[in-house]
């Protein structure tokens, strides 16, 4: 009889401490909530890299197959970032439309895909400078 009274007020005890820790410490993901929103910006060193093509009709239609070979698939076709792989990531797909994408330098995209960030890939081997240049021009004629 003894014993069982020990043991039921031990765990009383202990429930008492859990939910009082728990009321009074910080939520321990704070921190990490406040990182995943962070937004992705390209150093002020990346909008000195220049463009070196012209937007020409070649280019353009070299951009845009390429866009649409690899990355359409999340980015979407018109580039408003509801490609079909895209759905299930996070963070979500850039809006390539948006003024936020719109508003950056060509060497601030160039940057990022070189660099990828997240589900984002980078292209870095994969594409040719040319070659992201060419997507770059065609993703400015998606505004
Ligand atoms: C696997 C899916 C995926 C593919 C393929 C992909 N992207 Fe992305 N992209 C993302 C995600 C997710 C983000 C958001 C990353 C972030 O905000 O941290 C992103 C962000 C970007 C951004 C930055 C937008 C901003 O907010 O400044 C640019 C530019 C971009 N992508 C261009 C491209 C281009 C060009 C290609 C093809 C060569 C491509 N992406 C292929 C998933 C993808």
């Amino acid at each position: 009889m003894k014993t069982k009274k020990i043991i039921y007020s031990l765990s009383l005890a202990s429930i008492l401490y859990i939910i009082l820790v728990s009321f009074t410490s910080t939520p321990k993901n704070a921190n990490y909530i406040g990182i995943q929103q962070k937004k992705w910006v390209a150093p002020e060193s990346a909008d000195k890299i220049m463009n070196p093509l012209k937007g020409d009709e070649k280019s353009l239609s070299v951009g845009k197959k390429l866009f649409k070979m690899q990355c359409a698939v999340c980015h979407g076709f018109k580039g408003k970032g509801d490609g079909v792989a895209g759905a299930g990531l996070s963070p979500k797909p850039a809006n390539l439309t948006s003024e936020a994408v719109q508003s950056q330098t060509d060497g601030a995209i160039f940057w990022k895909i070189q660099q990828g960030n997240g589900p984002m890939p980078n292209y870095k081997s994969s594409l040719k400078e040319e070659s992201r240049w060419s997507i770059i021009n065609y993703i400015r004629t998606l505004k």
